[in-house]
């Protein structure tokens, strides 16, 4: 189950900081601290369940969710796991585009496959999309376009997506599905490294004009990435960031490799950093449905916060 920030950029009156929060859907399931690309996520789940602190062990069956934490501090939720009958169970409860199932099971084929967004995933970016009305989104990482396709479907016409890659062949095949899902001239690809192309468009005037930004690229980038899309993302604006939870290994102190530790600080620096709300979750489908969209945001002029 992939897991992302959602950070909203606040207006300079309006720093406010939300609850830093482990994702509650639909009031009762608890987001699995785990961070894992599409298909594989019940297992990868599964396993991090297992590591999970405070879970109450049940030894019957991984197809039966259970309770991992009792969530006393915070008004006494139930959390449940996910397993894999479960996450099969979401995923079926999918709305994914027939095309979009034919790039996610082309790129099945390829190496580095998994690196794609999950389908709950990729309709939660469309549907963030979606609900603050996005105009003008960026994509950090496109590989072979899973999620930039998502979002690009559900544009309107005068929309524009930047995507940003470095790999020419993954574009290749992302430009190939843009082109069949007649979504091309919503699609702005732009091959190199990301914090480049970024950097060009801050130059190129573009600060404050874009509504949505979507970053899945090298994790140890993050905090640049962060820091300049903080200037090309309006004020009202949303930013995800995938692989917070990075398997589950952020939250377990005995695993210390460069990556983790990365995405560690960087989780630290924005819970501090208080000119964005900010709203840790995992990838399910019910966010919104479950109620979950935060009213908090009252002096803030543009959007709902997350
Ligand atoms: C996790 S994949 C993206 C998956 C994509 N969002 C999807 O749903 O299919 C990460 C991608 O980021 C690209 N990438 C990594 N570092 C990059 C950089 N510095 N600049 C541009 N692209 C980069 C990789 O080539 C890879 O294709």
């Amino acid at each position: 189950m992939a897991t992302a920030w959602a950070l909203h950029r606040c207006s300079s009156l309006a720093y406010q900081r939300a609850a830093f929060a482990s994702t509650v859907i639909s009031g009762r399931t608890q987001g699995i601290t785990v961070s894992s690309p599409s298909g594989v996520g019940g297992f990868r789940a599964w396993k991090s369940i297992r590591l999970a602190r405070n879970y109450c062990y049940s030894p019957t069956s991984t197809d039966t969710a259970f309770v991992v934490a009792n969530d006393d501090k915070y008004g006494k939720k139930q959390i449940i796991s996910l397993t894999p009958r479960l996450y099969d169970y979401i995923l079926s409860n999918v709305r994914e585009p027939e095309i979009l199932r034919q790039l996610r099971e082309e790129t099945a084929t390829f190496r580095g496959s998994q690196m794609q967004v999950s389908p709950d995933q990729a309709q939660l970016l469309a549907l963030l999309v979606q609900i603050i009305g996005a105009q003008r989104c960026i994509e950090v990482g496109v590989y072979t376009g899973y999620s930039s396709l998502a979002v690009a479907l559900v544009l309107p016409e005068s929309g524009c997506l930047v995507a940003c890659e470095r790999d020419a062949n993954s574009l290749d095949v992302a430009k190939r599905y843009y082109e069949r899902a007649g979504v091309s001239h919503k699609v702005n690809v732009k091959h190199g490294m990301a914090a480049d192309i970024l950097s060009s468009l801050i130059m190129n005037g573009e600060a404050s004009s874009y509504d949505f930004a979507f970053v899945d690229a090298e994790k140890r980038m993050n905090q640049e990435y962060f820091e300049l899309l903080l200037q090309l993302v309006r004020v009202g604006g949303v930013i995800v960031i995938d692989n917070v939870l990075w398997h589950g290994k952020v939250a377990d102190p005995l695993v210390n490799d460069a990556k983790t530790v990365s995405i560690r600080n960087f989780n630290k620096t924005i819970t501090e950093d208080k000119r964005v709300s900010i709203r840790i979750f995992t990838a399910l489908f019910g966010m919104v449905g479950g109620g979950q969209v935060c009213p908090t945001a009252a002096n803030n002029a543009n959007i709902d916060w997350w």
